[in-house]
């Protein structure tokens, strides 16, 4: 079965060809990262237009590369939630508008739950249940037991920043732009030494907490006198190396956490498999580090399908579909919508 994925919650607009919910005939994804940047973030109105004027011709690559005519698609998945309510009516109005004029079966899908899917997409052998998945993205940060397909628990949660926008925090403290966490990790390796900064462990839960090291970050870096930046020495070696320092302790403390806490997780629950997955799992000490720590098989997907992709959301959608589940054409966005514990 091929199913056609489209993405467009945040700023990628993606267009995917899946077969079988695990092989990847194409993933088109067009990023407005440069678009947003000078902004220092994402701007929603902007990013809405963005995906109206890609949707389309994204849409037809996607089917161009993989190398299927439209009679050879069989079922069209959207992700429906959560992201921009604006961004999220993009995809889904283009998804209905496919499968009304072709006549298939629609699904909407949970972007969360996809990400965990880009899992399914990269080896023959499909992950073991019961998991366990770290679901690590810009605006989540989730802990979740996964019994079967469609069976969650989420054991754990951020109760403030996810880990991603507190990548993105940290780079705009430090002066480094935006989206943080690639530019982050690029310039913690050119640090000497990390600064030592705290890690909430919020002991005897499965939660995280990621807005005191925040805070901690901007105080450490007011007291070594790179915040707020002067004009004087704007890019001189020495804020440079502070920087790097900053940015080394930083990263050092969110990997701990999102490391430590994930392996005490998969032993409490005696899982067979450890998933890593969204945005901050492309992160390299954080895969490397989980990757020393794991004492089961753990599966993190390539660099582009961490990041936002419509690959992921097709496979979601083909399990969901095998699950007998379709939506209807009230089909509707949910912009706050979280991982249900049956879905
Ligand atoms: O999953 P994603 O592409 O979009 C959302 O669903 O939010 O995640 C984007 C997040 C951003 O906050 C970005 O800074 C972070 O993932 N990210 C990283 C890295 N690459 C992307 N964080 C740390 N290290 C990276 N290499
Ligand atoms: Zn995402």
């Amino acid at each position: 079965m091929n199913v056609l994925g489209i993405e467009s919650s945040c700023d990628e607009t993606s267009a995917a060809v899946v077969r079988d919910g695990g092989h990847v005939l194409s993933n088109v994804i067009a990023s407005q990262v440069e678009l947003h940047a000078r902004y220092g973030g994402i701007v929603p109105e902007v990013a809405s237009r963005q995906h109206l004027l890609q949707i389309t011709p994204i849409i037809v690559q996607a089917l161009e590369q993989a190398g299927v005519t439209w009679e050879e698609i069989d079922a069209v998945a959207v992700t429906s939630g959560p992201g921009l309510a604006g961004a999220l009516l993009v995809g889904v109005n283009a998804a209905k508008a496919i499968a009304l004029a072709r006549g298939l079966p629609l699904v909407g899908v949970n972007h969360l739950e996809a990400h965990i899917y880009a899992n399914f997409l990269t080896s023959d052998d499909a992950p073991a249940f019961p998991l366990l998945c770290l679901i690590a993205s810009g605006g989540h940060t989730d802990l979740v037991l996964m019994r079967e397909h469609g069976d969650y628990q989420v054991l754990g949660r951020t109760r403030d920043d996810a880990a991603g926008e507190a990548f993105d925090k940290a780079a705009r403290i430090l002066g480094l732009g935006y989206p943080g966490g690639p530019v982050v990790q690029a310039t913690a390796e050119e640090a000497e030494e990390p600064v030592p900064l705290p890690r909430a462990w919020l002991k005897g839960s499965h939660d995280f907490s990621f807005s005191g090291l925040k805070t901690a970050l901007l105080h450490r870096a007011q007291e070594m006198g790179i915040y707020p930046p002067s004009t004087e020495d704007g890019n001189s070696q020495e804020r440079r190396a502070v920087v790097a320092r900053l940015a080394a302790g930083f990263q050092d403390s969110v990997v701990d956490v999102l490391v430590e806490k994930t392996v005490a997780a998969a032993s409490q629950y005696d899982v067979r498999h450890m998933l890593l997955a969204g945005g901050v799992a492309a992160n390299g000490p954080l895969r490397e580090r989980l990757a020393q720590r794991a004492t089961l098989p753990l599966s993190i997907p390539p660099h582009v399908l961490c990041t936002d992709n419509a690959a992921m959301v097709a496979a979601c959608g083909f399990y969901r579909l095998e699950r007998g589940i379709r939506s209807g054409w009230d089909l509707d966005v949910i912009p706050n919508w979280r991982i249900a514990s049956r879905s």
